[in-house]
């Protein structure tokens, strides 16, 4: 976990960063909305768990949170999700209904603080309205990333990820050419199925982004991009062309071990 740190003067940033062997870092971010109604967008890895707490206490008292927003039911977005319900009696938790009905064959996920979203479906939070939506890639089909229409801020799930060479607070930080060879592959690793969709309907799913034209991309797996919209967007274009990221076979984990214990 690293230290937490404002996006902007009402977004805060709980950052934790995930080494990849042989790639780089992956950036595993949550997020603190300083609304009206304050938001937790995601919660972490369990991994984490004691340090993921502390740093939540540091930017906001949970029991103030009025409302938990989860974006995908993956393991690095609800590794302290248990654990923050408690912490935050007050707060209910945002998601998508079949995220609620998977996590319930883990623990017993409480319904009556549960509520649903589908794309599309909005919550005012006081101060501003934050809506659900499906951003263009995505690696889970309960994904409801979130517009924020006070910030102009897009929190977007896993979509604009990138894994990168050492961790970051801020896209700025990262060469133009790392963030994009990052970017690129991560899209294809995480969505094989890119690959697969025509290039014209992606086209589409990108310009409906185009339409929202967030100030700041807010990744799960990003340092904080402003003013990089038109960029990523114009990125991904070229993805459903490329060639598809192969994952690590067990020689290259062997490679790896072989390292790890410095026999190279
Ligand atoms: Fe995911
Ligand atoms: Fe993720």
């Amino acid at each position: 976990m690293d230290k937490p740190y404002q996006a902007m003067p009402d977004i805060a940033i709980l950052p934790s960063h995930f080494p990849v062997p042989g790639a780089g870092f992956l950036a595993v971010n949550a997020f603190v909305i300083k609304a009206k109604e304050p938001v937790l967008i995601d919660t972490g890895m369990g991994i984490d768990s004691e340090e993921f707490m502390k740093a939540l206490e540091s930017v906001i008292d949970p029991l103030d949170l009025k409302w938990v927003w989860l974006t995908h039911d993956d393991a690095d977005h609800t590794g302290n999700l248990q654990k923050i319900l408690e912490a935050a009696p007050s707060a209910r938790l945002a998601a998508y209904s079949l995220a609620v009905l998977r996590m319930s064959t883990a623990w017993p996920v409480p319904m009556d603080r549960v509520y649903w979203l589908n794309p599309g479906d909005s919550i005012n939070v006081g101060d501003r309205k934050l809506t659900a939506v499906r951003p263009p890639l995505f690696d889970n089909p309960t994904t409801i990333a979130v517009f924020d229409d006070k910030s102009e801020g897009f929190f977007s799930a896993d979509c604009f990820g990138a894994i990168i060479p050492s961790p970051a607070q801020s896209a700025d930080d990262v060469s133009e050419g790392d963030l994009a060879q990052g970017m690129a592959e991560w899209a294809s690793l995480d969505n094989p199925w890119v690959h697969m969709v025509k290039p014209s309907d992606f086209s589409q799913a990108l310009d409906r982004i185009r339409q929202i034209t967030p100030k700041i991309i807010l990744s799960g797996h990003l340092p904080p991009a402003t003013g990089k919209t038109k960029q990523f967007l114009e990125l991904f274009e070229t993805v459903p062309h490329s060639t598809p990221a192969i994952a690590p076979n067990q020689a290259a984990l062997e490679q790896i071990l072989a390292q790890m214990r410095g026999e190279d």
